[in-house]
């Protein structure tokens, strides 16, 4: 079967990314970037399984575009679209639900999660969230999946479907994937609660660095993170248990491209108020050029639809000749 990789991954259109969403899974993209062919995907059509008002998801899926490209994502090095404007995937989710057995959609942890107590009130397509998932990697026979620790099972799902789908047809056509699962040493957390992911959806701003908050923002809502009343431990070992401390020094550590140890090493025995003042000026000056693309797309959003027309047509001419051909494994007539 396939010996060369493929990267996928898709990402929710959740506007503009946090600095968790960044340095946990975007930058390691950006540094993946050229190694290996790499497609990166805005999936509106997995958006609206839950309630979107239209007019913010369109300024949603741009700004998340916007923001890979801004981050350093080249459209030139990798392929950057809106999954809903290449075909390909929803003809093979199509298959896919047909494969999938409905005993391996209920065991999804997910779907439990997000359905939440009245399950009967759920849309259809949140039940189905995961053959469509299964279908943006496997049509363009992807087999190495960036994605977060939540998405294992779903990638797990896809690899069950992959082998149902090849052992029933008699093939060997859908390769198995393999997680890259993105490690919790790089997960940013809430600077509000330092046991609780750095997430959008938190209803205090102030647990997040968002990537278009100007200087004051950052340098406020950095002065204004929770700590505790230690100074900076010695070592990494006195991290133990305070996990506010441990996650500015991982911030620091991550936008400095160094490591907690030698964090430590230069600011071990600081109280918090200096290490902020120096957190701050390294994150300012680490966004900062991020920040200024993005501005600049943003002010041009033809410029993103330009750039994310020609990603599209770019998947598409992968995505549709394994489409097709998964389309007349399972027997239907070829169209023309
Ligand atoms: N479900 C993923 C998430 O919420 C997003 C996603 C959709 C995805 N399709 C994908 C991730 C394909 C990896 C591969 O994060």
């Amino acid at each position: 079967m396939l010996t060369h990789k493929r990267i996928f991954s898709g990402i929710q259109p959740s506007g503009v990314p946090t600095l968790g969403n960044y340095l946990g899974a975007i930058r390691n993209w950006v540094a993946m970037q050229g190694k290996t062919d790499s497609i990166y995907c805005v999936v509106d059509l997995h958006a609206i399984t839950v309630w979107q008002d239209p007019k913010q998801l369109a300024r949603q899926t741009r700004e998340m575009a916007a923001a890979l490209m801004a981050c350093g994502l080249d459209p030139a090095k990798v392929l950057i679209f809106v999954q809903s404007h290449v075909h390909a995937h929803t003809r093979l989710a199509w298959i896919f639900n047909c494969v999938a057995r409905i005993g391996w959609l209920n065991r999804m942890t997910q779907f439990k999660d997000k359905a939440g107590k009245d399950r009967e009130a759920a849309s259809a397509g949140l039940y189905v969230y995961p053959t469509l998932m299964a279908a943006d990697i496997l049509a363009y026979h992807a087999n190495l999946v960036p994605v977060g620790d939540d998405q294992r099972q779903h990638l797990e799902l896809a690899n069950d479907i992959a082998e149902k789908f090849n052992h029933d047809y008699g093939v060997a056509f859908f390769p198995t994937i393999e997680p890259l699962i993105q490690g919790v040493a790089a997960r940013v957390m809430s600077l509000r609660d330092g046991t609780k992911k750095m997430s959008k959806s938190d209803p205090s701003d102030q647990s997040r660095i968002n990537l278009t908050d100007d200087r004051d923002a950052i340098a406020f809502k950095i002065r204004r993170a929770k700590t505790d009343p230690e100074p900076l431990p010695e070592h990494v070992s006195g991290l133990e248990g305070r996990p506010e401390a441990r996650n500015l020094v991982g911030i620091l550590a991550a936008v400095t491209d160094s490591l907690p140890e030698n964090v430590l090493r230069e600011h071990g025995g600081k109280g918090f108020g200096a290490f902020k003042e120096v957190l701050a000026e390294a994150l300012i000056a680490h966004l900062a050029p991020i920040q200024e693309r993005l501005k600049r797309l943003l002010d041009d959003p033809a410029e993103i639809d330009r750039l994310l027309r020609q990603g599209a047509e770019k998947a598409a001419a992968i995505a549709d000749p394994i489409v097709a051909e998964a389309e007349r494994i399972v027997g239907f007539l070829p169209r023309g």
